[in-house]
């Protein structure tokens, strides 16, 4: 973080923007509710992430409240200041720059950008009309009026454009054509990219006369994915159906997304859902995943893992990772992504490299 970056983020209170967030309970799964103490206070000026919104409402907190057990996922945060400050950063934002953010959330992004922009150039869209009033409302607390829009980011807001530069703070499977046609040729994009929720990738992307182009980021960026993609079932099938057990050399974290190959396989092979069950009586978890039209399961015990396959499913991620292995395995920022009106493709080393892989659109 340069010392510019540092005080921008001193200038602006993150209180005003977090009153409350959400924590893992101590005693129990599930979530407790932390605010004004202690404990909110230190978190505020942490390098964290505060979870402040869970299931897509107020029914979670309420529920807090009333002492019952809550286990919604987070549908809502105020990002980490380092992932933040890197994303500022990487987007080399300058003074009279239009930008536009996807995904208010708390607003305090948007503070951020309005305090070095001037909020007459920071246009923001949020899905969910009562995090937008929120954030309304801190915003106009800490002195900040920036357009503020409820709808779905992949639309971007024609009204402000063209902008310079675009950072979303939401993944998304392929970047909305949207957001190219309202940038102006050289405009810079951030856009978290999601292959069924594994990766954490983050394209830097700069705006050509047909489309954009450009790296990854090294950094992780583990974003939510966009709202209204509804998630494929996965499937608790009784291990044994899928086929006697072989050893395999694939570590369990690359389905999980705590490996350097995740990305890869995800990119590579037909979308596919994880799942880890923990058996009753002890055995060794189960990580569980389903696409493709068929599932396998991961099984590690004592160092070795073991899988079970029906279908194609596990063919296409056992021959990406080995990919990946023959490749070198290459880091994150070995990639970028080029992005046209028809087509969209990720590409290793080079954008005419032939490794290149298309992206669902
Ligand atoms: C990680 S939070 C954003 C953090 C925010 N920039 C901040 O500073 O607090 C992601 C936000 O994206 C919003 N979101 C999800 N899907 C969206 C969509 N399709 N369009 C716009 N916003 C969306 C979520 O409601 C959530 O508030």
């Amino acid at each position: 973080l340069t010392r510019g970056g540092a005080r921008r983020f001193i200038a602006v209170p993150r209180e005003l923007f977090v009153p409350h967030f959400f924590a893992p309970d101590r005693d129990r799964p599930g979530w407790r509710s932390v605010k004004g103490d202690d404990e909110w206070r230190t978190a505020l000026y942490t390098d964290t992430v505060l979870v402040t919104q869970l299931g897509g409402d107020d029914r979670a907190a309420d529920a807090i409240r009333r002492g019952e057990p809550v286990y919604a996922l987070p549908t809502s945060s105020s990002s980490a200041p380092s992932l933040m400050a890197a994303m500022l950063e990487a987007l080399a934002i300058g003074d009279d720059m239009r930008v536009l953010e996807i995904g208010t959330g708390t607003g305090y992004n948007a503070a951020l950008l309005s305090h070095r922009l001037g909020a007459v150039n920071v246009t923001t869209v949020e899905v969910d009309a009562v995090l937008s009033a929120r954030a309304r409302t801190a915003l106009a607390t800490a002195g900040y009026e920036p357009t503020l829009v409820v709808g779905d980011g992949a639309a971007g807001y024609e009204p402000n454009a063209p902008y310079d530069r675009v950072l979303a703070t939401v993944a998304v499977p392929a970047v909305p054509a949207a957001w190219v046609e309202q940038t102006q040729v050289d405009a810079l994009l951030l856009v978290p990219l999601t292959f069924a929720g594994r990766g954490g990738l983050m394209a830097l992307l700069q705006r050509t006369p047909t489309g954009a182009t450009g790296r990854f980021l090294g950094q992780y960026g583990g974003f939510m994915s966009v709202r209204g993609v509804p998630p494929e079932s996965a499937s608790k099938a009784d291990a044994e159906l899928l086929g006697t057990p072989r050893p395999t050399d694939m570590p369990v974290e690359v389905v999980t997304d705590r490996h350097p190959a995740s990305f890869f396989v995800s990119l590579s092979c037909p979308p596919f859902r994880t799942m880890t069950l923990f058996p009753d009586d002890g055995a060794p978890a189960q990580t569980w995943c389903h696409g493709d039209g068929s599932e396998f399961v991961l099984v590690a015990d004592d160092g070795r893992v073991t899988v079970a396959a029906d279908g194609p499913l596990w063919d296409k991620v056992e021959a990406a990772y080995q990919l990946w292995n023959e490749l070198d395995q290459p880091a994150r920022e070995s990639f970028g992504l080029t992005v046209e009106p028809d087509r969209q493709w990720v590409w290793l080393s080079e954008p005419g490299s032939a490794q290149s892989w298309p992206v669902p659109l």
